[in-house]
């Protein structure tokens, strides 16, 4: 049996979720942040993971470059895509109400995700999971799923990377490797303003790896690599 299909077995009851799902007539769509980074690629050549969970998926961008990494490595392996898909509080913009697309004031962005992972043929590497971080932490903790490789880019806030981190990094397989989204060093501005960029992600994860043992810790282009201990 797969591993992907074990991990259905475990958390649908064996249900297909990409079963019947209209996705021709939904334009593909991959826009996102930083998605094809060089340390998702790396994390899933280096760790070759059974078990991949990202929390934060939105479009799914982040999620297709690291599917079409096991794919091309012909990795027996799943993408467990953890988000509630109802935006985070910086997207309640006029900017992303076009990406929100809302439908009688709820996104849509479930859809999109679905069609984009149909669009690049990668349905045999991913399973969604819309449920908040911590509800899918508790989950698949109960039914003993742990990730192997993790990407974290849900909430933008100190109290909820701090509480992703106090949650999932416990969880990540001995050897496995972290991805945090938005990690940026101190002192990096942008714009005219010289604002920092997302200071709160950065203060959660410098204090929680202050705190906690782990092999390397790597930052570059807005993301963070951190490995676990065997
Ligand atoms: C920045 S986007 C993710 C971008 C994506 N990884 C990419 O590269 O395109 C953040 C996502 O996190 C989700 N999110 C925010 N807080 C969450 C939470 N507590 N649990 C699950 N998902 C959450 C939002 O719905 C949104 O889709």
């Amino acid at each position: 049996m797969t591993a992907r299909q074990q991990i259905l077995d475990t958390l649908f009851f064996g249900r297909e979720p990409f079963a019947g799902f209209a996705w021709q007539d939904i334009p593909r769509d991959l826009q996102g942040w930083h998605s094809g980074h060089p340390y998702l690629t790396r994390a899933i050549g280096e760790v070759r993971p059974r078990v991949v969970v990202e929390v934060g998926v939105w479009k799914g961008a982040s999620v297709v470059t690291m599917a079409k990494e096991m794919q091309r490595l012909g990795l027996d392996g799943a993408i467990i895509a953890i988000d509630t898909w109802l935006g985070s509080a910086e997207h309640y913009k006029e900017k992303f109400v076009a990406d929100m697309d809302f439908e009688f004031g709820h996104p849509r962005l479930y859809r999109k995700f679905l069609a984009n992972v149909c669009h690049e043929g990668l349905t045999d590497y991913v399973v969604p999971l819309p449920l908040d971080s911590i509800n899918a932490y508790e989950l698949l903790k109960m039914r003993g799923l742990r990730p192997d490789v993790l990407h974290i880019d849900a909430g933008h806030d100190y109290a909820s990377v701090m509480a992703d981190l106090k949650a999932w990094w416990p969880e990540l397989a001995p050897g496995g490797i972290l991805i945090g989204d938005d990690y940026f060093k101190a002192g990096f501005v942008q714009g005219l303003l010289g604002k920092e960029k997302w200071p709160e992600v950065r203060q959660a994860f410098d204090e929680f790896f202050a705190a906690n043992a782990h092999t390397v810790f790597e930052s570059g282009d807005g993301k963070c690599l951190v490995g676990k201990p065997r």
